[in-house]
C-alpha cells in the first residue's frame, strides 16, 4: 500500500511518532525517524530494519529552521524523494493558570506551533519541486499532529493548559491555511488525538496531580473514564488513521483536522 513512498516523521523516538513510523513501515514505506533524541530515533530505526524495511534516523530540533531544512535534505539524499511529512513532535505542560510564565507560553508555542510550521515549510519546499509518484496525484502530503485540546477550552484540565491548547489550535489553523496555499500539489491534513497512553500523559498525570493534590493516576483514571469507546487510546489508534492519510485513498482530502479520540469530542 505504501511501497516506494518515503515518509519522514518528527517526534519519532517514542509514543505516537514511533507507532506511526512502525505502521507506515509495515505498509511498505521507507521511513526517516527524526527527533531531538537521536538515540531514541536510532532505536526505532533498528526496530524497522528488523522488519526488513528501510529506515534512517536524523536528529532534528523542529524549532530551528536550519535543522528542519537539513532534515529534508538528508531524506532526499538518502531516499531520493519525500512523499509524506508527519509533523508530530510536540510538548505539553500542565501548570496552574496564574503560575504560567511568558517563558512557559513561548516554549510551548515555539515547539508545537513554530516547530510544526517550520517542518511543514521545509517539507513543502521539497515536495513542490518533485513529480508525483503517479500522474494526477499530489506530489506530497503533510500530516500535522494537532489535538482535541485545540478544539475547545472547557473542562478540568483546560485552565492549566491554555498554552498547549492555543498551540494546538494554531496547528489546526495552519493546516487550513497551508492546505489552501499548497493545493493542488500538496495536501495538508491534521489528526486530533484524545487521551493517548504515552510518556506525555504520564507527565500530564504527574503535573496535574501536583497542581491539584490528587493521587498519582487519578487524573488519568478520571479522564479516561469519560471516553465513550470505553478504553484509553493507544498510539496505534492514531497511527492507523495516519496510515490512511499517507495513502492514495486520501488524495482528495485536504485542510481537514480529524478527531481520533474514541468519541470524547465530537465536531
Ligand atoms: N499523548 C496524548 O494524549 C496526545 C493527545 C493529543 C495530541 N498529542 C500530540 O501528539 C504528538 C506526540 O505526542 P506523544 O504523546 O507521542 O508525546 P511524547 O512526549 O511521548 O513524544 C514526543 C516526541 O517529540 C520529541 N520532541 C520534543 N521536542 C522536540 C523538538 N524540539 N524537536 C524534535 N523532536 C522533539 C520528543 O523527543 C519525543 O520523542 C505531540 O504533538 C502531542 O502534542 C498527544
Amino acid at each position: 500500500m505504501l511501497e516506494n513512498v518515503v515518509v519522514a516523521v518528527t517526534g519519532a523516538a517514542q509514543g505516537i511518532g514511533r507507532s506511526i513510523a512502525l505502521k507506515v513501515a509495515s505498509l511498505g514505506a521507507d521511513v526517516c525517524l527524526a527527533d531531538i533524541n537521536l538515540d531514541g530515533a536510532e532505536a526505532v530505526a533498528d526496530e524497522i530494519r528488523d522488519l526488513g524495511r528501510n529506515a534512517m534516523a536524523v536528529r532534528v530540533d523542529v524549532t530551528d529552521p536550519t535543522s528542519t531544512e537539513d532534515l529534508m535534505r538528508s531524506v532526499t539524499q538518502n531516499f531520493g524523494r519525500l512523499d509524506v511529512a508527519v509533523c508530530n513532535a510536540g510538548i505539553v505542560q500542565v501548570k496552574p493558570f496564574f503560575d504560567i510564565t511568558a517563558e512557559d507560553w513561548n516554549r510551548t508555542m515555539t515547539v508545537n506551533g513554530l516547530g510544526t510550521f517550520l517542518t511543514l515549510q521545509s517539507a513543502a519546499r521539497v515536495m513542490r519541486e518533485q513529480t508525483p509518484l503517479s500522474p494526477g496525484r499530489p506530489s506530497g502530503k503533510i500530516i500535522n499532529m494537532a489535538s482535541i485540546a485545540g478544539r475547545y477550552g472547557a473542562g478540568a484540565m483546560a485552565p492549566m493548559t491554555p498554552h498547549y491548547r492555543a498551540s494546538k489550535a494554531a496547528v489546526i489553523s495552519l493546516t487550513q491555511t497551508a492546505s489552501f496555499g499548497l493545493a493542488p500539489k500538496i495536501t495538508v491534513n491534521a489528526v486530533c488525538p484524545g487521551i493517548v497512553d504515552t510518556d506525555m500523559w504520564t507527565q500530564i498525570d504527574r503535573e496535574w496531580s501536583e497542581a491539584e493534590d490528587l493521587l498519582p493516576g487519578e487524573a488519568w483514571r478520571s479522564r479516561t473514564a469519560a471516553i465513550p469507546m470505553g478504553r484509553p487510546q493507544t498510539p496505534t489508534d492514531v497511527a492507523e488513521v495516519v496510515g490512511f492519510l499517507c495513502s492514495s485513498s486520501s488524495d482528495y482530502m485536504t485542510g481537514q483536522s480529524i478527531n481520533v479520540d474514541g468519541g470524547l469530542f465530537m465536531s
